[in-house]
């Protein structure tokens, strides 16, 4: 092996690869709950580094995982316990390249982090509307990879749809060069499409072209009220029919999800959450004026007050107070994190559904698990849940997860089945559901994805394990 980290030093810089001191940040999973071992971590600072580190492991038949800001929920960006594998940290490559404000695209580099990018757009009056909790942290190649979703799904789409063109190092160490700005470009199979979502299995991306939107005149948050998933559903067929694409998020929240906030995050003051079952924040952004959106937006609350739709909402009056319930909705996967171990699902089902779904499987859980608590939360607007597992009261988190987490998976995912639902709706699949997916997904579909690895990395050295079991 030293003739391979002679060789990524003598490509890329003997400070770039890191083989001793603290390594933990690149091999902890960000959930704490798993730490591999990397027999090194490279930090190339260009595409050019990227195919030489490449090569060389391909010829040394050493796997490489990719790592973008490592906020990944499905154990996916951190080398496996063998010590064997490359970790290559996309950290340096953080570059916008170019905005193209005519063309309404931007250029940048795999590493850009979310918000980076997210504020060098805005400075030039230009949106790129991905938003996730985790934006300070994880990047534009980590996005594409996962395919990532968030609070902006509902109007602008996942990242798929953000992205117009590709730079890729291939399993190889070829560069593909695909970074088009085109909206139409049918000129065979698409290639792009391949990567994203693909978890760094296939190749590495480098770099992006994204779309950008003009930045929203008028921009309106509410926090409103409803005792059931069912008339969180009404609310949101309400808000689409009277905003249409001006809705832009909408969000539900347990209140069990926002107990936990209030618990270990009192300074937020959560609004309204202790007496109903759920709360919901939507959000409208228009090209109208402030006032003109804002007398349009509380006509549609007021008529979801009159039909029993909701039972009280709160408009934030200003940016600052947007912000702030924005910020509650964040934290829940934190308020989770500090409250211990819990059983992640990340769903998505049809909307029309939802509401069945629920109450079957709460239900269901329920009898199997007396005392057991559902930290239910998630894009509705996008027909995802993330329905999340906690101990009961009083009960050892860990033993809990020894005990039942299996049983629980299956019994939560068969019933996402039964409702032809997804079990994994925007993290990915990386290893924690590698094993699982096989009961779920339709047979053909795995077959040609084992055939597309084979084809396009057939030495297996990229992100093994990841997305597709081990064979
Ligand atoms: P990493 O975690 O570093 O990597 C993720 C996967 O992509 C790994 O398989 C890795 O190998 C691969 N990868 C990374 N970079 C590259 C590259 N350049 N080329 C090829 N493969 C690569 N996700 C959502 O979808 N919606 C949310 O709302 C959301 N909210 C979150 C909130 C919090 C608080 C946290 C902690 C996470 C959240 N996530 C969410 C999950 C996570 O932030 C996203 O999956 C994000 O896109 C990962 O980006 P990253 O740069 O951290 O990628
Ligand atoms: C969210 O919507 O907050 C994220 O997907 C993170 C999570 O599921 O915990
Ligand atoms: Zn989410």
């Amino acid at each position: 092996m030293n003739t391979l980290i002679d060789q990524l030093q003598s490509s890329i810089g003997q400070a770039h690869v890191l083989t001793q001191g603290n390594l933990e940040a690149f091999e902890k999973d960000w959930r704490g709950r798993i730490r591999g071992r990397a027999l090194c971590v490279v930090r190339p600072g260009s595409t050019a580094e990227v195919a030489a580190v490449v090569k060389a492991c391909a010829l040394a038949g050493v796997s490489i995982v990719p790592q973008g800001g490592n906020t990944g929920l499905v154990v996916g960006s951190i080398p496996d316990d063998s010590g064997q594998q490359v970790l290559l940290s996309t950290q340096r490559m953080n570059q916008v390249r170019h905005i193209d404000p005519a063309n309404l695209t931007v250029t940048v580099e795999a590493g850009c982090v979310l918000q980076q990018l997210q504020q060098s757009c805005a400075e030039q009056g230009l949106l790129y509307p991905l938003s996730l909790g985790s934006e300070g942290s994880c990047t534009v190649g980590g996005n594409l990879s996962t395919n990532a979703g968030g609070t902006q799904v509902l109007r602008y789409g996942n990242a798929r749809e953000l992205c117009l063109g590709l730079e890729v190092v291939t399993a190889q160490g070829d560069i593909w060069n695909g970074l088009t700005g085109l909206r139409k470009d049918n000129t065979g199979y698409d290639l792009r499409d391949m990567y994203i979502g693909s978890e760094g299995t296939l190749g590495i991306i480098t770099a992006a072209t994204l779309k950008l939107y003009p930045q929203p005149a008028a921009q309106l948050t509410a926090w409103a009220t409803v005792a059931s998933v069912e008339a969180a559903v009404q609310l949101l067929g309400l808000a689409q029919r009277e905003l249409g694409a001006g809705l832009t998020g909408f969000e539900m929240m347990g209140q069990f999800a926002l107990s936990l906030v209030d618990k270990h995050f009192p300074d937020m003051q959560v609004p309204l959450w202790r007496d109903n079952a759920y709360c919901v924040l939507l959000e409208n952004t228009d090209n109208e004026s402030q006032e003109h959106a804002r007398g349009r937006f509380e006509h549609v609350l007021e008529q979801a007050i009159a039909h029993n739709i909701i039972s009280d909402a709160v408009v934030a009056e200003s940016v600052a107070q947007a912000r702030k319930l924005w910020h509650i909705r964040e934290s829940i996967t934190l308020a989770q994190v500090q409250e211990g171990l819990n059983i992640k699902h990340d769903i998505s089902l049809p909307i029309s559904s939802i509401a069945d779904f629920v109450a079957q499987t709460e239900k269901t859980l329920a009898k199997a698990i007396p005392g057991v608590r559902l930290v239910n939360f998630g894009h509705l607007g996008d027909g995802n849940l993330h329905f999340n597992v906690q101990a009961p009261e009083g009960v050892d988190p860990a033993v809990f997860l020894q005990t039942h987490e299996d049983a629980i998976n299956t019994l939560v995912y068969d019933s996402v089945k039964a409702f032809e639902g997804s079990i994994s709706a925007e993290h990915g699949v990386g290893s924690l559901k590698a094993n699982t997916l096989p009961h779920y997904k339709d047979p053909v579909a795995l077959a040609l994805m084992r055939r597309i690895k084979q084809a396009l990395d057939p030495q297996n050295l990229m992100n093994p394990g990841r997305v597709l079991e081990r064979s």
